[in-house]
């Protein structure tokens, strides 16, 4: 009955982390990952986006204070300058009560720095002018202060996990070096802190930590963010019969190759067919969710291609249709473009952007930072 169904949970959630039943546990990697933290081994965690590394470190540093450490979450995906920075580290220091006395030392010391900005800074324990406050310091105040804070990682607890979430940005931002070299410093001074950063651009990340001439040079372990395999197959079943629902392991497979085994939209298009009430789930249900949830991305889609140049749309399309020997003259020509040099230049132009991804896969062939966004072309371009 309909309000039978009204108050059934949907056992499937994505877009944010995901904790509890909503969380298919990594055992081999979070033990991994343990053992080099509790050795004081820092990481980094390197995966595809929506895969999943922001929920898996935020489980893991839940098991760690289980066990007597202090956590710290730290996410720097939106950051473009030091003052960002400096707001999101205070923000996550903010977020854990036991670490106030912490802040509140820092707080004062800043308070003698700067004299000018304290009014604001004695509103913050009211509440939120602190963020705001900050516009008030200087660039070197800011640096100043980055620095004092993360010198007072260390006090956050006697063993001490910070994860550093999309850590590549502290690359992306314009000082030379700053603030990578500054973390280098802190990273190896820090004696009881253990650092996992967590990235998703994989040049990127390779050449901050194998370039000889950059700070972090082998200061981290490099780990790969593994797909989830057969068990996540099992575990999706699983749900789905929690609400009653039957489903075909071939069916998950398959979605799950169709979007290259992001689990972000693999759990999107359960969620779908949940909520849609499905009674049972098969190759053509999964099809036809995967198909109405792509189009309800048209908007952004479509803004996305209006961006780029026609031959970069031409290129876009062949990528999405083509699995492999893109460079083909038959292929070249079927989707009208111009030589094999010019195909490679577009390529390149589209993995700057980000919506090819950087790495690609297996020769002739490339990879889509969003595969729903290939799946939405290739629905587009249907003969
Ligand atoms: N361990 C997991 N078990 C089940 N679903 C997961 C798991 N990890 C991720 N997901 C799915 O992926 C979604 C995104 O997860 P999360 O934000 O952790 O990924 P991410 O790799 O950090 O993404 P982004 O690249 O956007 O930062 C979740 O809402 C959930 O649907
Ligand atoms: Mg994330």
């Amino acid at each position: 009955m309909s309000i039978n169904y009204l108050t059934v949970e949907n056992p499937f959630k994505y877009g944010n982390p995901v904790e509890g039943d909503y969380y298919f546990p990594l055992p081999s990697l979070a033990f991994t990952i343990k053992q080099f933290l509790e050795n004081r081994i820092h990481i980094v965690l390197m995966g595809p986006r929506r895969f999943g590394k922001t929920s898996f470190s935020l489980n893991l540093l839940e098991e760690f204070e289980k066990n007597g450490y202090s956590g710290l979450y730290i996410d720097i995906f939106n950051i473009t300058s030091h003052r960002d920075f400096l707001q999101q580290l205070v923000r996550a220091i903010r977020s854990k009560r036991s670490f106030a006395t912490a802040l509140k030392s820092w707080f004062e010391k800043l308070k003698r720095i700067t004299p000018k900005i304290s009014v604001d800074f004695d509103h913050w324990t009211g509440n939120s002018s602190f963020g705001f406050s900050l516009t008030y310091l200087s660039d070197e105040d800011t640096q100043a202060a980055i620095q004092d804070l993360l010198e007072s990682l260390s006090n956050l607890g006697s063993k001490v996990i910070v994860v550093l979430d999309e850590f590549q940005k502290i690359s992306e931002i314009d000082d030379k070096g700053w603030l990578e070299a500054t973390l280098r410093t802190h990273i190896q001074t820090l004696k009881n802190v253990s650092f996992l950063f967590t990235g998703s651009r994989k040049s990127l990340i390779y050449d901050m930590l194998n370039n000889p001439s950059r700070p972090l040079y082998r200061s981290c372990q490099i780990i790969e963010f593994p797909t989830f395999g057969i068990k996540f197959t099992d575990w999706i079943i699983k749900r789905f019969s929690t609400v009653g629902i039957e489903c075909e392991k071939i069916a998950i497979e398959h979605l799950r190759e169709l979007v290259q085994n992001t689990s972000n939209y693999v759990q999107m298009v359960c969620f779908q067919l949940v909520s849609q009430a499905y009674s049972s789930v098969g190759i053509k249900e999964v099809e036809e969710v995967l198909e109405m949830v792509a189009r309800q991305n048209a908007y952004a889609y479509q803004t996305i291609l209006n961006s780029l140049t026609l031959a970069q749309q031409r290129v876009l399309r062949l990528a999405a249709n083509e699995k492999q020997s893109i460079f083909q003259k038959d292929l070249l020509i079927k989707y009208e473009i111009k030589t094999a040099p010019a195909l490679h230049s577009t390529i390149k132009a589209l993995k700057t952007k980000g919506i090819l991804d950087e790495e690609g896969s297996a020769k002739g062939s490339v990879l889509f930072d969003d595969p729903l966004f290939a799946f939405w072309l290739r629905l587009c371009f249907k003969e």
